[in-house]
């Protein structure tokens, strides 16, 4: 088993399951990667997932760079397509994805957490794109997804020294924005997920379509966006139940209709 699937109802955690190869991405791994999002987007219970690694070292070290060196140019190119592929479908799925970064986040490793909609992060662990120092670029999305998130500067500072930053620096650039020791790491993550899961599953979908669509467009076309999202929201039970519940004070409960 490349990911370890763990199901807890509204919540799933999935782990990179390579420790001794530090969780690096395998051709095997990415299609598990594919199917179990494809999965998870029809899943009618699940509202957020938590993607993390095995062990303390790494979250992931990015694409297996032992297995690459056997790979044809045919299938380098086919791996790349599919991370490509599998990241664009994290960003554009329906459910929240969380990253609990629970060691080193590297290349591919960084580009998985970046296309997550949440960062939370180990004190232990450090986060980079390396790329340039192997004679490649990040070609994840690292370029664009890393400058959306933290600004063109930074980015390039980054990206153009390869360096690597800790959770101080990742903290401050709001490359992540909850921190926790190594060992306490799986808790926070839940409980990140757990804030996200009570919330109604129809509006986690469109809040988070709101937020990265609306981004680059043009103020006018990005609250018109917002708005037509807004309204796919007025017709559903869930908001109904969230108004009966205010008014017996209570919890609403959510079932994403
Ligand atoms: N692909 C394949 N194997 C990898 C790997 C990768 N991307 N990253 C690490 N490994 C392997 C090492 O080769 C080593 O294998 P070995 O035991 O057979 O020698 C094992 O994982 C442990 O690596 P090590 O460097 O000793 O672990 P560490 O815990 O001290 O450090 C990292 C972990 C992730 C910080 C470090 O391995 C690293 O910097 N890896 C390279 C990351 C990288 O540049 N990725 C490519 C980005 S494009």
């Amino acid at each position: 088993m490349d990911w370890i699937v763990e199901d807890r109802g509204e919540i799933e955690v999935w782990t990179l399951n390579g420790e001794a190869r530090r969780n690096s991405i395998t051709c095997a791994a990415l299609r598990q990667l594919l199917d179990e999002l494809h999965r998870a987007a029809e899943a009618r219970r699940l509202r957020c997932v938590v993607l993390t690694g095995a062990g303390q070292r790494a979250f992931c070290a990015g694409a297996d760079l032992k297995e690459r060196a056997r790979m044809s140019e045919a299938e380098v190119h086919a791996f790349h397509a599919d991370l490509r592929a599998a990241l664009r479908s994290i960003e554009t799925s329906p459910k929240v994805f969380v990253a609990a970064l629970n060691g080193a986040a590297l290349g591919g490793g960084l580009e998985l957490a970046l296309a997550c909609d949440l960062r939370v992060m180990s004190s232990a662990a450090e986060l980079g794109l390396p790329e340039v120092s192997l004679g490649i670029i990040p070609g994840g999305g690292g370029t664009q997804r890393l400058a959306r998130a933290i600004g063109v500067a930074r980015a390039k500072d980054l990206v153009l020294t390869a360096r690597r930053i800790d959770v101080a620096e990742a903290l401050a650039y709001g490359l992540v924005t909850r921190a926790a020791p190594p060992e306490l790491l799986r808790q926070v993550a839940l409980e990140t997920a757990a804030e996200v899961a009570r919330n109604a599953p129809v509006s986690l979908r469109q809040a988070k379509r709101a937020i990265d669509g609306g981004l680059h467009l043009p103020m006018e076309e990005a609250l018109d966006l917002e708005n037509r999202l807004y309204q796919d929201c007025l017709g559903t039970k869930d908001r109904l139940e969230a108004l009966r519940a205010f008014a017996e004070k209570r919890s609403p409960s959510f079932t994403g209709e």
